[in-house]
Parts: C-alpha cells; structure tokens; sequence
C-alpha cells in the first residue's frame, strides 16, 4: 500500500492512498512536492479488509458526531449505521442507511475534547458504524486502496466545528448562491397537467394576495416523458407561455430527468446514440434501464461531451425565458432492466402452471426490482484516458456530474447571471453549483423533525440553500401539519409546497378557510423576514459560515438541541412537532430571548424569556420563533413577489440591552455582481444605555441602496417597547 501525507491549509492533513479517482469536489490545489510518504494517519486505526481499509476513531463519552449531508436519522449521528451510496429510496423510516446524496464529511468532538473532522474523497460506497457496535468506536469501511482523507485537526488549540467547516469550504468551495426570488415561496405538484392549471394555479395566487415566485412543472409537461420536449398539446406556446407568467414575477421551473426514451425519431436519443453519449452494458451496447418514460440509455455524465451536449441541450428552454431547472432521479434511479423484468415474467408464467408457487417469491422478486445494486455494476462510463469504469465504482458523482452540465449550460447561455438550480442526488463539490432538496418524504409529523435535522447536516456540507418538500410529499396531509410545516417553511431557505400525483391537494386554498388565512399569513411573514434572510444568507456564503446551524455551533456544547435551530445570527427557530400541541418545549442558551408569536408578519406577540428550559404557548395560527439578546432582524413590508417592487422602507426589529448591530445587505439578486463586491450595506448599531438608545446607520458599498427609512422597533430587558424611525441621506 502507498500512503503519503501533505499538510495543506490551515489545519488540513491531506492522506493519499495510493491513486484516487479525481472527484472535483476539492478546488484548492495541492502542491505534488508538498507528499511525504507514512504508515499511518494520526488519530486513526487502519485495518486492511477485503480489498479495502477499514478506518477505526476511538470516541469519548462527550463527543458528538455531526455531518454526512443529507441522511436518516439523529443530528447526532452516533448510535447507527450510515451506508454513503446514493440511491432513490422514497421510504424514509428510521432505519434506512443511505438516501441520495453521499456527503463523506463528519465532525466530532465536544467541549471537553478537541474538535476534529475528516473528508473522504472517493466516489463510491462508504459504510460507517458510529458507535453502533461499539459505543466509543466509529468504524469507516472503504472497499478501495485509492482514495483521499482530509482529516481536519490542531494541536495546541481546540478548534470549534465552526472552523472545521469553515476549513471544509476553503478546500472544497464556497456555497451556490440562487437568484434572490429563490427565497420566495415555491409552488408545486406532480400533476399539474397542462398550461391551463399552471396560469390557473399563478392567477390564483395574486388574486387571494399570496406571495409566490415560482412554480414547478413536473413531469407531466413532457411528451410522453422525454426528457427536453413539450408536450405542444398540453403546453402549446410555451415560450408565450412562461412570457407572460413572468410578467406577473412567477418563474417557471421545469423538472429534467436523466433517462433518455428509447424512440426512433427523437432527437435527443439518436444524437446521443450517433456520438455515443451513452452509458455502456459490459458488451459495448448502450446499456437499457427503464424509468418513467419506459426504456431509456443513461447519458455518461462522466464523459466531458456529454456534459457540454446536456448543457447545450437546456439552451431551448433558455432561450423560452426559463432561469431554474429542476433536476430528479439522477442517483441514477433505474425501476428495472430488462434481464431483470423478464426474470419476473418467467416467474409469472411459472406460476400460471404451477400456483401452488408461493406469491412470496414473486414478492421478493418484486421488491428487489427497483435501483437493485446488481444493475449499478452493470453499466459504464468512458473514462478520460479512452478507459472505462463501472458506475458502481464511481456511482455517487452521476447526479453530481448531471448538475454540473446544466449549471455549465446556464454559465456559458446567461453569463454573469445567476441561475436556479435544484437537484436530488449529490456529492461533495455540488454545493458550489446547485442546491438539494431532500427528496420523496412523507406527511408525517416525525418528516418535520428529518427536515430540521436535513437543513442543519446540509448546511454543514455545504448546501446552504436547500428544503424539503413542505407538507410532505407522500401521502396526504392534514391542515395542522400543513399549517406547522408551513410555519417552519418560513425558516427553511428553500420553501418549496410539493406533493406527489394522487395526495390530498396541498395549494392553500384546498384548505378550509380559517387554515388557508393562516397559511397566507404565514407565507407573507416569510416575505417580510427576507430582508434580514438574504443578508444573513450572503453573509454566511461570504464568511462560510453556515446558515442555519444547531445550537451547540453558537453555544455551550451541551446543548443537545435537535429540533431548534439557528436561522442567521440573530433568530433562532422553534417550530411545533407535535400534532394537537399548542405549545412546545424549548430551550434557550446563555442569554435572554424576545420570543415572537407571529400571528400575521405586522402583528405579533412578544416577550422576554431567560435562559433555560422553558414551555412556551404557541397555537396555531401564530409562528413561533426567537429574537437573541442584543440582535437586530430586518423586515420589509412583503410583496408578491420578489423584486416586484423597490424597497424603501425598512423594519428593524431588536431585543436590545447592551449593543447589537446588523448588517443590511443588498444586491440586484440577480447576478454574480456581489462576487466582485457589488453590494450595499448598511451597518445598523443600537447601544442601550440609561433607558435610550442610541442608534447609528452607516451605508457602505458601491450600490446605493434604495432604502429611505428605517422604522426600529426595540425591546428592552422587560419587553418594554421604543419606536423611532431614521431617514437614511439622500444617495
Ligand atoms: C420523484 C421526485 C418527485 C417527483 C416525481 C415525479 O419521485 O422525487 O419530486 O415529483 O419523481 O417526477
């Protein structure tokens, strides 16, 4: 075995074993020379096994192991066993291992121990026991002797996870950025059926006054389900179409899948046929996996052509207005081969002759169809070098490497502009260039709690922006969990409404009328808090910080807290779990907190509440969430949707008994101007001292911003409330 060691970065151990497979999740570049050569990597056992390394980590009673993206299960992921191999599971119960992403970034530690953490770069399966077996001990499991460890750590000084993550994004990337609209609210369903119930749907949403920026097509606008068409029957004119929704600010966001229909005279399969973009069966053929549109070829991401091919391919839709793309099944998911349903076949036929064949065995036979391991080792992609490799040897970068042609078609059609970008299945690297959404969840209770969970492990990947479907996607939803999970959709960055064909409708006004005007006040208050959401959002990319943490990153490390979380830096959310509950238990750390009630986004009910652990009342209609001692929220008054109009009026909410400050920030949302420094700000100070409060505004940034007044509404130690307002200079 060849291991070498380079210190890189910060704090950063780069271990090398033997000639890994270059994944592009890394972005800093390593220096050949900077490799000494060892025998073993600091902090770990190392344990040869069956073809691989098994990694063993002693862990102490203290430490918490956090990270791995997007996974089932505890924030804290000690206690079970985590499978990294993406796959399209759309059950997602307690003890499912692995889900569509691969996110091999866990950190560890506590207050009592130094910090670590560590990255494995390798594009296939990955098995950790985090103190499963053993308690105390976390075991990886690589069945590669090529691979990379970014093992993150200091001596001399106790790191914070802050840190590890901050250095995690140094080496691998600074987070996508979606358009500003992308804080929006977000409408979809799988069965929109045609032109006719979209404009319905968008017309709805301004005559009942909701907010709304974008709406879903699924796959239903497609002909017959191939991938890059318009069904010209039920979508006739798109172009027209998507026109005039933007006109009215709705963005029309269509869904893409990989899976290209077999069909003699569509495009897109004999283009992709005659260049042999296709992925391979072991017999040179184009290998055959049958999604929704039945049989299709697996474009081969892997090879750079295909990649321009793909991206050059979105350019019709470009061109139509379309700015976001939505991109699914790409773990890849496969419902059958077609070796494997006649295998099915034959035994249906068995059985005619013979029923005393127990149905069990067709069973079986069933639910071992879709996305069986078998097939991922039975396809392949070119290699660089003219070579070929299995996708099961490289399997977690398909969804990975289908994102990036998209994102590359968005850059080279829209330069400068910033595009909307969704997809499900991820690898590291993917956080620079699109953001996830978690996938098939359910409308169940215990999904809200996964989602707040998802949000805070993803956002220590990475992929600030992300959600889950709200309301859930699978089964049918009642109007209190619709209501609650819409009341945490206004602190999750993506807040997407998205339901599967056959469930309850879940657009707000199919609710009754007292749930459908809460539902409508809560998505307004989302609206006005974007103010303060995009500031803190841009700033947690500048700083890589992550957005939304838990509050063991800002706090004591005691705090094991999993179903609170830190929205920014001055809000902390706190949403009910529980059904028929109108209150909930919580916890606040180490100062005080004004808690809010929001009844609509300009009526609230406050208080103060010390630290500790309290129950706080929170019926329905009202959504909870938390203002820290001495932090400062903006608000605006919201629109219909964002950038409607300008913003000259700010809100500026404080719960204030020292000094807080805030910066505002602002851009035209659009572009990567703010990439090059072009922004505005405005640094908002309060200092409380004798019973005033002394408040000073300073504007920075080459784009002046269009804010003329701010009106301060600021809590002092008992609640007790002082309004005032400031005109900003004329710029
Ligand atoms: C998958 C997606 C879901 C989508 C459906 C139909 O299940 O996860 O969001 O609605 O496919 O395209």
């Amino acid at each position: 075995m060849m291991l070498k060691k380079a210190q890189i970065l910060n704090f950063t151990k780069l271990y090398r074993f033997g000639q890994p497979f270059k994944t592009a999740a890394v972005v800093c570049p390593v220096d050949g020379s900077a490799f000494e050569p060892v025998n073993t990597i600091d902090g770990m056992a190392m344990a040869f096994r069956e073809g691989g390394i098994a990694l063993t980590i002693s862990l102490s009673p203290s430490d918490r192991v956090f990270g791995l993206g997007e996974t089932i299960g505890a924030l804290n992921k000690r206690g079970k066993k985590y499978r990294l191999y993406t796959t399209d599971d759309p059950v997602h119960t307690p003890g499912k291992e692995n889900l569509y992403g691969s996110h091999p970034f866990v950190l560890a530690g506590s207050a009592l121990t130094n910090p670590f953490g560590f990255f494995i770069d390798y594009p296939s399966e990955i098995c950790l026991d985090i103190g499963f077996t053993n308690h105390n001990v976390m075991e990886v499991a690589i069945p590669s002797m090529n691979f990379d460890i970014y093992f993150f750590s200091a001596t001399g000084r106790t790191l914070t996870f802050m840190e590890i993550v901050k250095e995690f994004l140094l080496l691998t990337g600074a987070p996508y950025c979606p358009p500003k609209w992308g804080f929006g609210y977000q409408q979809s369903r799988w069965s929109y059926p045609d032109a006719k119930s979209v404009a319905e749907t968008a017309s709805r949403f301004r005559k009942e006054g909701i907010p709304c920026d974008a709406i879903y097509m699924d796959i239903d606008y497609m002909d017959n389900f191939k991938v890059f068409t318009i069904d010209e029957v039920k979508f006739p004119d798109f172009q027209t179409f998507a026109g005039m929704l933007k006109k009215d600010g709705f963005r029309l966001i269509p869904i893409i899948d990989p899976g290209v229909k077999i069909e003699d005279g569509y495009g897109v399969y004999e283009e992709g046929r005659r260049r042999g973009l296709f992925c391979e069966a072991k017999d040179g053929s184009f290998f055959k996996a049958a999604v929704w549109p039945g049989l299709t070829h697996l474009p081969d991401f892997l090879n750079p052509e295909t990649r321009r091919w793909w991206g050059g391919l979105c350019t019709r839709f470009l061109d139509m207005g379309i700015e976001g793309f939505w991109l699914d099944m790409n773990e890849p998911s496969i419902f059958y081969t077609p070796a494997a349903i006649h295998e099915v076949f034959n035994l249906v036929d068995e059985m005619k002759g013979n029923p005393d064949i127990p149905k069990r065995r067709l069973q079986d036979m069933l639910n071992k169809l879709s996305n069986n391991r078998a097939y991922f080792r039975e396809f392949y992609h070119r290699t660089p070098s003219g070579g070929r490799v299995s996708n099961e040897e490289v399997h977690n970068l398909y969804g990975t490497l289908m994102t990036e042609a998209v994102a590359d078609g968005f850059i080279t059609n829209m330069p400068g502009r910033r595009y909307f970008l969704l997809t499900r299945s991820s690898y590291v690297g993917l956080h620079r260039y699109a953001a996830i959404w978690t996938g098939d969840n359910m409308s169940w209770w215990e999904h809200m709690l996964a989602h707040i969970r998802m949000l805070m492990s993803l956002n220590m990947a990475g992929v600030f922006y992300t959600g889950a479907d709200i309301g859930g996607f699978g089964s049918d939803v009642s109007p209190e969990l619709m209501i609650r999970w819409m009341q945490l959709g206004v602190f999750s960055p993506l807040f997407r409404n998205h339901s599967a064909f056959g469930t309850r409708r879940r657009e707000p006004w199919a609710f009754d009328g007292q749930a459908f005007d809460i539902m409508r006040d809560t998505i307004k208050l989302r609206y006005a808090l974007i103010p303060y959401a995009y500031s803190e959002f841009m700033r947690s990319v500048r700083e890589l910080s992550p957005f939304i943490r838990p509050l063991m990153f800002d706090f004591d490390c005691r705090f094991d807290v999993e179903d609170q979380f830190m929205y920014g830096s001055s809000i902390m959310a706190a949403p009910v779990l529980l059904p028929n509950a109108t209150g909930r238990y919580v916890l606040l750390p180490t100062v005080s907190w004004l808690y809010c009630r929001a009844l609509r986004h300009d009526k609230w009910a406050v208080s103060v509440i010390p630290q500790g652990v309290h129950y706080i009342d929170c019926p329905l209609c009202m959504t909870p969430f938390f203002i820290k001692e001495n932090s400062i929220v903006t608000l605006s008054e919201p629109v219909n949707y964002v950038g409607e109009r300008e913003i000259e009026v700010l809100r500026a909410v404080a719960f204030v008994t020292e000094t807080a400050s805030f910066t505002y920030y602002d851009d035209d949302g659009l572009t990567d101007g703010y990439k090059k420094g072009v922004y505005s700000t405005l640094q908002i100070n309060i200092v409380s001292s004798g019973g005033q409060y002394a408040i000073t505004i300073m504007a920075e940034g080459p784009r002046t911003t269009k804010i003329k007044r701010i009106d301060f509404e600021i809590y002092g130690r008992n609640a007790g409330l002082c309004r005032c307002s400031r005109q900003l200079p004329n710029q």
